[in-house]
């Protein structure tokens, strides 16, 4: 890797050995480490993702860099530190399990650190702010780590969370990448399309997670290019939960079994109309042709309208008047 030259890295940069450092070989970070283990991570996975431990104690990270001759006003501007009225500097975190945030020649930027304790009396992830350095719109965690991964697993694996991204990797998946909470940006979505244009979409189960599955869905599709899929996982779990409870080649099955986007949106919509009773079931037709009037490969607007008419037992004849009719409205 070549040298840094900005400051601001470089000083991140020493942030993550020193919590890593604090993480692997120190009495001082015991917690972290029993709470890194307590959540599956091995030697191998805290190694490979520089996972850390913010110190209890404060401004251990402070001294330890200005003892390394960093300026105070680099370090002010660093995003490690929160700076009092009087413009005196305190650790940001503490008493946090640190992951590092690197940008796309991996070098640290910024950190999310997690609360250790299941009380939700604190956040329980806190982010280093927006920075010279750290745009939170277009970073995406694993994403230099990834995309060397590309060429061989053929496709990116977007996550929601730092422990889902962690989860695949340990299932031997290396393309996962997370968006990191903030819900996905145009960007970020550039970003993915400039390495590759097969994305696998796996948030969590839970509401939220389809939801912001669907709206991710609708975005990608917008900028247009690429060939999406979309896994559902059951029981509200996310990837890290799943992989705990059904195991590693459970989950690479779930993978495998990605929904296309417009199965996904027909089986959302689906949900929401009570299909035995006629005049929902109407409205429920006429949305889902609407929906596939608004693909644009032939092939796929027959499969799915096959589709349909086969599921609520009527002709295909019929769909396609009214798909034929949403298709004019779109020109
Ligand atoms: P989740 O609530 O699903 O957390 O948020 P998680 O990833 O499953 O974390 P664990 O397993 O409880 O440790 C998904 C993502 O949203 C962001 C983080 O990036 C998190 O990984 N997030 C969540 C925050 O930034 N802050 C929060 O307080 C919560
Ligand atoms: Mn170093
Ligand atoms: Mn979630
Ligand atoms: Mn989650
Ligand atoms: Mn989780």
């Amino acid at each position: 890797k070549p040298k840094f030259s900005n400051i601001l890295i470089k000083i991140n940069e020493e942030a993550a050995d020193f919590y890593h450092k604090v993480l692997v070989s120190t009495n001082a970070g015991r917690p972290g480490y029993n709470y890194a283990k307590q959540r599956g991570l091995n030697d191998e996975i805290i190694a490979h993702f520089r996972i850390g431990y913010a110190p209890k104690q404060n401004n251990l990270l402070l001294t330890y860099l200005r003892d390394q001759k960093f300026k105070d006003e680099d370090l002010a501007e660093s995003g490690l530190f929160v700076q009092s009225q009087s413009g005196e500097l305190f650790d940001r975190f503490r008493d946090r399990l640190m992951f590092p945030l690197t940008d796309e020649g991996d070098y640290v930027v910024g950190f999310s650190g997690r609360r250790l304790s299941p009380y939700k009396t604190e956040a329980k992830y806190i982010n280093s702010p927006e920075t010279k350095i750290f745009t939170k719109s277009k970073t995406l965690f694993h994403f230099a780590e990834a995309k060397k991964a590309v060429r061989s697993e053929k496709h990116l694996i977007l996550y929601e969370g730092y422990m889902d991204v962690i989860a695949a990797y340990k299932a031997g998946i290396k393309s996962g990448i997370a968006s990191m909470g903030t819900s996905l940006t145009d960007q970020q979505i550039y970003m993915l399309r400039r390495i590759t244009k097969n994305i696998i979409i796996n948030y969590d189960g839970d509401d939220p997670g389809i939801h912001a599955e669907e709206r991710a869905a609708r975005m990608f599709n917008n900028i247009g290019g690429f060939n999406l899929g979309i896994v559902v996982l059951p029981e509200k779990l996310d990837p890290d939960e799943y992989v705990k409870k059904y195991g590693w080649e459970k989950y690479q099955e779930e993978v495998k079994g990605a929904l296309t986007p417009t199965d996904f949106f027909l089986k959302r919509l689906a949900q929401k109309y009570n299909l035995a009773n006629d005049r929902e079931k109407l409205a429920y037709l006429d949305e889902a042709v609407k929906e596939i009037a608004q693909l644009s490969n032939p092939v796929e607007q027959d499969l799915y309208l096959d589709k349909i008419s086969q599921q609520q037992g009527v002709s295909k004849d019929s769909l396609k008047v009214n798909f034929t009719k949403y298709r004019r409205q779109q020109n």
